[in-house]
């Protein structure tokens, strides 16, 4: 009797105990290979050219130039006047960076006293304006050079800076001077939110940068990544900065990056080192992305930590 798999043999995601017991087998062992971290920054060069595209410039998107959402079935912003003042000159990044870490939020981090770790990087970027106050710096670190703020936690969580922004304002001190990357142009709902949180730190006279994520840097990123095998509808935000770090650092080191419910121990792990709230189940494809994050960890082209850092 044939079985179906061997009629239609099918590609199958590792379980997480499976993938729980690889990560265990090969344990915190890494090495560096210079060849492996040539050839991903020449793919992604090649691909999506990060160093010119990661962001939206006035080099790269001048006054008529048609910018199309890339969460979006056609629709598109042409460049206008107002929009084209907001934009910085061109990648405003020191090229090329040396150590990043790049922070994930998850609940892995929790207890990993990671946090001299992570500040101990030439640059450190983290997803969605996550919390670093004192009570986490242990494990999380306190240094940020980019910060991704996606529109909607703008809207949830400032109400769309429609009232007071003192809060939003004060909130950002956290992040220092840092680059705050925004996908403006992504969905419709997103732009108008990013644009008010442009002005609200232009008018405090605030240290952060505003950087609105280029659209079709977003987009070839997401076409890399489904030619290696991860078919989630969009990318998560972990995965866009690791691919900018592979394409702009000289080393790349992951942490908080671990969508599992249970850590090396057996022991459960919340989603998030703050909070236990699981995202919309069929957006992203987190594991789909560990696994393809463990590949890279074993060929010595960027190095994932999930255990702990002391
Ligand atoms: O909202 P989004 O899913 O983009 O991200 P998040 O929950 O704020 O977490 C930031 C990033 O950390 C995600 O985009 C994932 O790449 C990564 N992450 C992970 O690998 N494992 C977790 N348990 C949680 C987040």
């Amino acid at each position: 009797v044939l079985c179906w798999f061997y009629v239609f043999p099918v590609y199958r995601l590792p379980s997480d105990k499976e993938i729980v017991e690889e990560v265990l087998r090969q344990g915190e062992e890494w090495q560096k290979n210079q060849t492996g971290i040539d050839l991903y920054r020449k793919l992604l060069s090649e691909c999506c050219d990060p160093k010119r595209m990661f962001a939206v410039t006035k080099e790269n998107s001048p006054v008529g130039k048609v910018l199309w959402y890339d969460g979006e079935f056609y629709y598109s912003h042409t460049v206008n006047n107002n929009t084209y003042s907001l934009f910085v000159q061109e990648n405003p990044l020191q090229l090329p960076l040396k150590k990043c870490a790049v922070v994930g939020n998850g609940g892995i981090l929790r207890h990993s006293k990671c946090g001299r770790d992570i500040d101990q990087a030439d640059f450190v970027m983290r997803c969605n304006l996550p919390p670093i106050s004192k009570e986490y710096a242990e494990d999380v670190g306190a240094k940020t050079h980019l910060v991704t703020a996606n529109p909607s936690i703008i809207e949830k969580r400032f109400q769309s800076l429609l009232w007071s922004r003192k809060d939003f304002v004060d909130s950002m001190k956290v992040y220092g001077s840092s680059y705050i990357y925004m996908p403006a142009f992504s969905m419709r709902p997103g732009t108008d939110p990013s644009l008010r949180a442009y002005y609200t730190l232009a008018d405090s006279s605030s240290n952060l940068t505003m950087l609105f994520a280029n659209p079709e840097f977003l987009r070839t990123v997401g076409k890399f990544w489904k030619s290696h095998g991860v078919h989630a509808r969009r990318l998560s935000t972990g995965l866009f900065l690791v691919s900018l770090a592979l394409g702009l650092c000289e080393e790349v080191t992951t942490y908080g990056f671990w969508p599992f419910s249970v850590d090396l121990d057996q022991r459960p792990v919340s989603h998030h080192y703050y909070d236990n709230i699981l995202p919309y189940k069929w957006f992203h494809a987190m594991p789909e992305e560990f696994v393809q994050l463990w590949h890279l960890h074993k060929s010595g082209t960027l190095r994932v930590r999930v255990g702990r850092c002391a």
